[in-house]
């Protein structure tokens, strides 16, 4: 039984840990382009092919509240308070590669 549960645990762990496409997919895409080429809400630069250090710094700057480039701060903070500092490097080297 506590085997299962475990297992359970660490397959929903990982679930949460999805790769760097995934949560682009889900979370980002709608926004920002399937390949990053959308300006965001009109607002922010096409993301795709980023440097992933300077991405990886502004999504965490939006999630604690200190980056607001063109008013829209606050919508960003939404979308990436969630994410771990491993979803954000996944997701940095993702948006990285994107054409
Ligand atoms: C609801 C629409 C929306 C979603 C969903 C969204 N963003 Fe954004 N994003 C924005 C807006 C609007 C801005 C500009 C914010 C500002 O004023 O600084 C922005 C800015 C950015 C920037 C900075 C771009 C620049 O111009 O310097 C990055 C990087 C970024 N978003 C990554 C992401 C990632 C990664 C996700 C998914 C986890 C995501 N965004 C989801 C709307 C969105």
């Amino acid at each position: 039984m506590k085997k299962v549960f475990i297992s359970t645990v660490f397959l929903a762990t990982s679930m949460l840990y999805a790769n760097g496409a995934s949560i682009y997919a889900s979370k980002c895409a709608s926004c920002h382009g399937v390949h990053g080429e959308k300006a965001a809400l009109d607002r922010s630069k096409p993301i795709a092919g980023q440097n992933p250090s300077l991405t990886a710094k502004q999504i965490q700057a939006y999630q604690n509240g200190s980056l607001n480039q063109y008013g829209m701060g606050g919508a960003m903070k939404n979308m990436v308070k969630s994410l771990s500092d491993n979803e954000i490097s996944e997701i940095s080297q993702y948006i990285s590669k994107l054409k």
